[in-house]
């Protein structure tokens, strides 16, 4: 700062400005830990503004205001690397991790375990910065590893990139690399806000931190959502003998991080392969919740001394692998969007892929949810799509590469007519579903039912597949459950791919089916929103079916958790005469179950006095569910356990009342048992 020609108040106040300034985005950009309000940060920097448009002598290279300072470059100019910037090679299973370490030791003639450095492998572009006397003086990509681009003017416009270091002790020339990347969230606002511009989108975070950073106007740069993170020291000259380097890279990243400068906060110090695997698998299982994309992790031998011993291979360091994880996203063309119909009518899209293996799978159908969304994402058919497959999610598609658009494509189009039994389709003003108006007379739709009908948790027919209800309902066989307690073993027989053993077995598990309980026949029916809980409760309260059959809208809402539109759903179901048909069929079929006790006041209910305590997640059923049906039986729900508690109900990853429970001796219980103890208190 040229201090001699200004007012030293001046000098004083812009300085403690800019001391303020660059703190408070170290916090906020670096750690991640801001402490004042955006409005406050934005104060400071107009009064730095202010101060310096007073007295311009005051600005130099380094103050907070000159992030963006310079003009477009007509081109960018070139670096030379005095150190090349290396690449790294590659491992893909354990045993090539393996095959790794063992390398290592033996090159290093170690007999005990090695120590390595573990960090993300960040998807953006390699970057390297170089600071004397600690002030930010140039900044170049990567190239071809010798030489590279002077991208100066735009790495000063991101955030985390100080344009000072902090504290003291660094070498008057620090050369750090690291990556320059685009955070998923901000990539997809700019894609989003790009589309509705009609501009240029990204295909994926990498490309959009490429494009972002090879840009001429730096403007556009500091536009874009970018971050830096270091991970490896290049040139270090005139380092200060009070404060020499360290001697491993996880306490030279240390250093880095009191530097100011990002460092990654996933890293992670380990012995030997074990400690790589652990790492590795730690990481793939927090990769789909990290706020960046990364393709892999990096092993680093720790100790620089042995890295040196080591050295290097053509363009890679022998101390150093990139454990790579499966693609999470991949192109591939859309072939077809055709509309599957479900069970209670509504008409899903769903695309028809070229099948691409993606996050570890091969995947040739997507699902694009409802008419909404397809519209928002635009997908036609003969689009080139990105998939995304992260970790055990369900594989989507999560963008069109628009540039790759072929010429005559068309929107596709919410049909009219259902494309399975031509009813017409509707759709509820103010509801992302559209629905085929065809009832049972929908085949589809009639197919989704029986195999609802048959499921474990209704009326568990053993055996009766997808396939044998395609066909069973194909053939005409089967119209409604009813007509299936009508077949003969000889009809079962009949069908395709049917031996005479599996149709005596088909058979015998649709008759064992009659023998059933209320709330699992009343689930069996697939009244629209009556999960199993909601069977439960309707039986709890009605007793038995006539009750409920000849409910009011009313009565049925009284029943506790049924709001409004259950009630009318159910009220509705009863009142349609094909609905009591084949009801009446199903009960003529020999369809029974024991009969309930009529219901009593809440003293004398079957689960009065008892107290159940509720943890971890059930397999089906939430707990307010749980302790819904609890509560409408007498039972009283706790939220922790005592010696006075009766059951306590654990689910998966149960902590420490499951714990405290088994230290008590109470007995504890899993959701299917529950259901079993609210079954035996209600016995005929
Ligand atoms: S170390 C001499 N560490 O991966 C070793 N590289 O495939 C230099 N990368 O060009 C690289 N995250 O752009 C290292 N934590 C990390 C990394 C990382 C991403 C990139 C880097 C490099 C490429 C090599």
């Amino acid at each position: 700062m040229a201090a001699a020609k200004v007012p030293p108040e001046l000098a004083r106040r812009a300085a403690e400005l800019r001391a303020a300034l660059e703190h408070h985005n170290h916090l906020y950009h670096v750690l991640d830990a801001p402490e004042i309000p955006d409005a406050e940060f934005d104060r400071l920097m107009q009064a730095l503004r202010a101060l310096e448009a007073e007295c311009p002598a005051l600005v130099d290279a380094t103050s907070p205001t000159q992030r963006v300072g310079a003009a477009p470059v007509k081109a960018f100019g070139e670096v030379r690397h005095r150190l090349p910037m290396l690449s790294l090679d590659n491992a893909f299973s354990t045993e090539e991790v393996t095959a790794f370490d063992r390398r290592v030791r033996e090159r290093l003639g170690e007999e005990g375990e090695v120590t390595y450095n573990c960090e993300p492998k960040m998807d953006g572009l390699a970057i390297s910065v170089s600071y004397v006397e600690g002030v930010l003086q140039q900044a170049a990509t990567r190239g071809d590893g010798t030489t590279g681009e002077d991208v100066t003017h735009n790495v000063r416009t991101i955030p985390s990139a100080p344009l000072r270091l902090r504290g003291q002790g660094w070498p008057a020339l620090l050369e750090v690399r690291g990556e320059v990347f685009m955070p998923v969230a901000g990539f997809e606002d700019f894609n989003l806000r790009a589309a509705a511009a009609g501009e240029k989108t990204f295909v994926n975070p990498r490309n959009a931190a490429a494009g972002s950073l090879r840009q001429l106007d730096p403007r556009i740069t500091a536009s874009r959502p970018l971050q830096v993170v270091f991970y490896a020291v290049g040139v270090v000259e005139g380092v200060d003998p009070a404060s020499p380097l360290p001697a491993r890279h996880h306490e030279m990243m240390d250093r880095l991080a009191d530097w100011g400068l990002p460092v990654s906060a996933q890293r992670s110090v380990v012995e030997g392969v074990e400690g790589l695997i652990g790492y590795y698998e730690a990481m793939g299982r927090k990769r789909p919740d990290l706020a960046f994309q990364i393709d892999g992790v990096v092993y680093k031998v720790d100790e620089f001394a042995l890295q040196e011993r080591l050295g290097f291979v053509s363009r890679a360091p022998r101390w150093a692998v990139a454990h790579k994880f499966p693609a999470e996203e991949a192109l591939t063309i859309v072939r077809d969007v055709e509309w599957q119909v479900g069970r209670t009518g509504a008409i899903t899209p769903v695309a028809r892929l070229e099948p691409v293996f993606v996050g570890g799978v091969t995947v040739s159908n997507a699902t694009l949810h409802n008419i909404d969304e397809l519209r928002r994402k635009d997908v036609r058919v003969g689009d080139t799509v990105v998939m995304r497959r992260a970790g055990d999610v369900i594989p989507e598609v999560a963008r069109v590469v628009l540039e790759r658009r072929p010429e005559d494509t068309a929107e596709v189009l919410l049909p009219t007519a259902c494309p399975v039994c031509a009813s017409p389709v509707a759709r509820d003003e103010g509801e992302a579903i559209a629905r085929c108006t065809g009832g049972l007379y929908c085949a589809a739709q009639r197919k989704e039912a029986l195999k609802h009908f048959a499921s474990r948790r209704a009326m568990d027919i053993q055996g009766l597949g997808t396939e044998i209800v395609e066909q069973l309902v194909d053939t005409g066989l089967v119209r409604t459950p009813a007509d299936l307690y009508r077949l003969a073993a000889e009809q079962i027989q009949g069908l395709e791919r049917m031996g005479e053993k599996s149709a005596t077995k088909l058979h015998q598990s649709i008759a064992d089916s009659r023998s059933t309980t209320l709330p699992r026949f009343l689930f069996a029916l697939g009244i629209r929103n009556v999960g199993e809980a909601t069977a439960l409760q309707l039986a709890e309260h009605f007793r038995a079916l006539p009750a409920l059959r000849d409910a009011t809208e009313a009565q049925v809402q009284e029943v506790p958790d049924i709001g409004p539109v259950i009630a009318r759903q159910v009220h509705e179901f009863f009142r349609s005469s094909h609905n009591m048909e084949v009801v009446d069929a199903l009960l003529e079929g020999g369809i029974h179950w024991p009969a309930l006790p009529p219901r009593e006041a809440k003293a004398s209910l079957p689960l009065a006095g008892k107290t159940f305590v509720l943890t971890g997640t059930l397999p089906t059923m939430t707990r307010e569910e749980a302790g819904e049906m609890i509560r409408s039986l007498g039972g009283k729900v706790s939220g922790s356990v005592s010696k006075k508690t009766d059951y306590v109900v654990a689910g998966a990853d149960a902590g420490s009342k499951l714990t405290k429970a088994e230290e008590l001796g109470v007995k504890v219980i899993g959701e299917e048992e529950l259901k079993a103890v609210c079954v035996s208190v209600t016995p005929p």
